[in-house]
């Protein structure tokens, strides 16, 4: 069991695309194990975006991150990192497998919808960026608790 970070950006919210995008990523049997709400500050970008901030097209990123609210989410379950980011598609639309949800609504490579680790390290990283360790609920506690109703 894995867990990744994923990320809907300010333009899939304001798309009103928030419940179709989360859908994708529960249908693959991935689990939402955190959840929240939030608008990046300036002071936010250059921290989760720290490894960018000298590349030329940071600016432009800082600017579409900061514009609007991001859904976050620690995203959980069996290969998440690799299934999140397949779901997800190339960072560059033009290059994404159709079915990709940056095939289907990215407009550009900066405004590209979403985001996923990369890699364990980085979903380690990313998730305690945006989470206290008591706001993230891994899938099997509260599945034990809670019941699930799904027929598998
Ligand atoms: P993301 O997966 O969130 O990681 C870095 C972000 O920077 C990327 O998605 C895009 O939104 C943006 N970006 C813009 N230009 C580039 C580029 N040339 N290479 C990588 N990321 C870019």
């Amino acid at each position: 069991m894995e867990m990744t970070f994923a990320m809907i950006k300010p333009n899939g919210v304001a798309s009103g695309l928030v419940g179709r995008l989360i859908e994708r990523y529960e249908s693959a049997r991935l689990s939402i194990c955190a959840l929240k709400m939030h608008q990046m500050t300036s002071a936010d970008a250059h921290g989760f975006y720290a490894e960018h901030v000298e590349k030329p097209f940071f600016p432009e990123l800082e600017e579409y991150m900061t514009a609007g609210p991001s859904v976050m989410i620690a995203v959980g379950g069996e290969n998440a990192i690799a299934k999140v980011r397949a779901i997800n598609g190339a960072t560059n639309p033009e290059k994404a497998e159709p079915g990709t949800i940056r095939h289907d609504f990215a407009p550009s490579m900066t405004e590209n919808v979403v985001h996923s680790s990369d890699g364990k390290e980085s979903a380690a990283r990313e998730i305690g960026f945006w989470f206290k360790e008591n706001e993230i609920y891994p899938h099997e506690a509260a599945c034990q608790r809670a019941g699930c109703i799904m027929k598998k």
